[in-house]
């Protein structure tokens, strides 16, 4: 990525996501305190604590009054007026989405305010601090000791704002208001198939940093020569000119001093004669420390080569195909939204034990220990922004909230050797404005990473009318990289014996991957293959499906949907559904289905 490119990222990071600052890199691995635990929260569904009787909102008011929530007032005396106290309310458990923890709460959309209150003392005169958010759901606004931090926007990336001057060293309150009213113009729009779980749903950190720091850096195998690594490190400095930086990288015999420019740029270009190459069977991470004069960044980093020869998906130059199962970000231990590192471990756990090399983090970003451990694992990762369905293609705010959150997705993520696909999309219509957006998302993309393939999960139809002869007709195929596609036979579209008539004609020199199949199955219901919603069903229709997938030449791989059972409110059928999308090869109890081990045979003998 150029710098030209990095200072325009920072400039349209800052313009749509107000006050919110260039996002910290590889916060994982820093020194934090969690700020994670029991929060303090008023339901607020006509958000009475953030606009006047007016509708006009308190935090752009010159003087808000008392009952504006962010400023966590207390009555002056006994005969004040107050009509909130956080402090006699009840509490939700942060990271946590509000839906799974309150039943009041579980079909609840809207504005809910949380209040966290901590001390800080700062290790070093001169430091800086931030606070950082893993994801919030959907829009949240934020305060600390009732000054407005910023908003953000997107409920499955991180963000981060600078507190330095406003923490005190005693009773700082940090409120945050937390809408996940689901809008026409939003990213995603009105209509999904999950739950729209609220909250602040992964951690809440303070990141303490020295005065100058290591604000950001991109450290990948140079794509057009594997002997050479290549990137950038970005320093943030209130001291003006350049700086003196170390780059450390052991397990290569490399200590390199680097010097930014003014605005902190440093480039990074090493060549490398002996590179353990991360691979699936090989999953090496060198260790990465990046010093300045007051502070040392650690990380582990592998370093592959991915591109595609013709129909071929090459990782490290050899063919790889690419054993996948589609995800949702769903906790496989306790109910709601995953976030924790137990809950990745036992989606990507499963997801081996089923013979995968690769796994579709759907339909959104998912948390960062997916892709640290998929790293560690070697399992390869396609991960996606949350442009589903039909979302407002004309509407310029809904591209600068698309891009907007995949600028996130790919900044916190472009160091993770797992990660070789950014999918654009799910299932969106050809029109010419859907056209235009994607073909901008993946302008950006590209120009903001050129080590990782794009891709989109499109959609497949009759070839010139004939429905025995399946294609791909959509000029989005001809921008991506890897052509992908969901298909349903079987399913929506007949019954699993359909699979033997069909095949497919695909006429683009590219990989193949089919992002999405399945049939639902209701654990532990048996009966007749032909009788929907039993195991026996959906095995069948993995049996076909993969009969006919076999027959597609081009093809280097698929996810079937899905992995787990998931909740979505569009999945009403009584003692099947109720509430839940079936299509797990596991149950939500964790129970695995025929169909499973039909899956897990085919990827063994792969
Ligand atoms: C779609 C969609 C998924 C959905 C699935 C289904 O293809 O991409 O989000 O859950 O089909 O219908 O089960």
């Amino acid at each position: 990525m150029s710098k030209q490119f990095l200072l325009l990222a920072l400039m349209i990071c800052v313009s749509s996501s107000y006050g919110q600052d260039h996002l910290l890199q590889n916060v994982y691995n820093r020194t934090t305190i969690s700020l994670n635990g029991d929060w303090k929260y008023i339901v607020d569904p006509y958000e009475n604590g953030y606009y006047n009787y007016r509708y006009e909102p308190f935090d752009q008011q010159p003087t808000p009054w008392a009952s504006a929530f962010f400023l966590n007032s207390k009555p002056k005396d006994a005969s004040d007026l107050l009509e909130y106290d956080f402090d006699k309310m009840d509490n939700l458990k942060v990271p946590g989405d509000w839906n799974t923890q309150k039943e009041s709460l579980y079909y609840y959309e809207g504005t809910v305010w949380y209040k966290q209150s901590f001390d800080f003392d700062f290790s070093a005169e001169g430091n800086r601090l931030f606070v950082y958010f893993e994801a919030a759901n959907y829009q949240a606004e934020v305060y600390l000791n009732g000054s407005k931090l910023g908003t953000h926007t997107g409920g499955f990336t991180p963000f981060n704002f600078e507190v330095t001057d406003i923490v005190k060293a005693q009773d700082n309150f940090l409120i945050v208001k937390i809408d996940n009213k689901r809008l026409k113009d939003g990213v995603p729009t009105l209509n999904t198939d999950w739950w729209n779980y609220g909250g602040i749903t992964r951690d809440v950190k303070l990141v303490e940093t020295a005065a100058t720091f290591v604000a950001d850096y991109f450290i990948q195998l140079d794509p057009q020569d594997t002997k050479k690594i290549k990137g950038y490190v970005q320093v943030n400095s209130k001291d003006t000119g350049a700086q003196k930086l170390q780059l450390k990288l052991p397990g290569l015999g490399i200590d390199q001093q680097l010097t930014s420019d003014q605005d902190g740029y440093a480039a990074v270009d090493l060549s490398v004669e002996d590179i353990r190459y991360w691979s699936l069977d090989d999953p090496f991470l060198y260790d990465v420390a990046i010093e300045t004069a007051q502070e040392t960044v650690k990380d582990q980093i592998g370093f592959r080569s991915i591109r595609t020869e013709g129909t071929q998906i090459m990782l490290n130059d050899q063919p790889v195909y690419l054993k996948g199962i589609s995800i949702h970000e769903e906790s496989p231990l306790r109910d709601g939204r995953g976030y924790s590192k137990e809950d990745a471990t036992q989606l990507l756990e499963w997801a081996k034990e089923l013979g995968c090399n690769y796994v579709r983090l759907a339909h959104y970003p998912h948390n960062e220990h997916m892709v640290r451990l998929a790293d560690q694992m070697g399992i390869l990762v396609w991960e996606e922004n949350p442009v589903y369905w039909t979302i407002s293609w004309d509407n310029e705010s809904t591209y600068q909230n698309a891009e907007t959150q995949l600028s996130e997705l790919i900044a916190r993520d472009k160091n993770r050797a797992s990660v070789i696909i950014w999918s654009m999309a799910n299932e969106t219509p050809n029109v010419p404005a859907r056209n235009v957006f994607l073909n901008k998302l993946a302008a950006y993309a590209r120009a903001k990473d050129n080590t990782r393939l794009i891709s989109a999960a499109l959609e497949q139809k009759n070839y010139q009318g004939d429905p025995t002869i399946r294609t791909i007709d959509d000029p989005f195929a001809e921008v991506v990289d890897i052509l992908s596609f969901n298909q349903y036979i079987g399913w929506y579209d007949g019954l699993p014996e359909k699979c033997k008539t069909i095949t497919w004609k695909i006429e683009e020199d590219k990989p193949v991957l089919i992002s999405e199949f399945g049939a639902g199955a209701k654990q532990g219901l048996h009966g007749s293959k032909e009788e929907r919603w039993t195991e026996e069903f959906q095995e069948n229709l993995y049996v076909e499906t993969l009969q006919m997938i076999d027959k597609i030449d081009k093809i280097q791989g698929f996810s079937p949907w899905i992995l787990v059972d998931f909740r979505s409110p569009r999945r009403v059928l009584p003692e099947i559904q109720d509430g839940w999308n079936r299509k797990g090869l596991i149950s939500e109890e964790g129970e695995k289905k025929k169909a499973f081990f039909i899956l897990q045979a085919f990827y063994n003998n792969k």
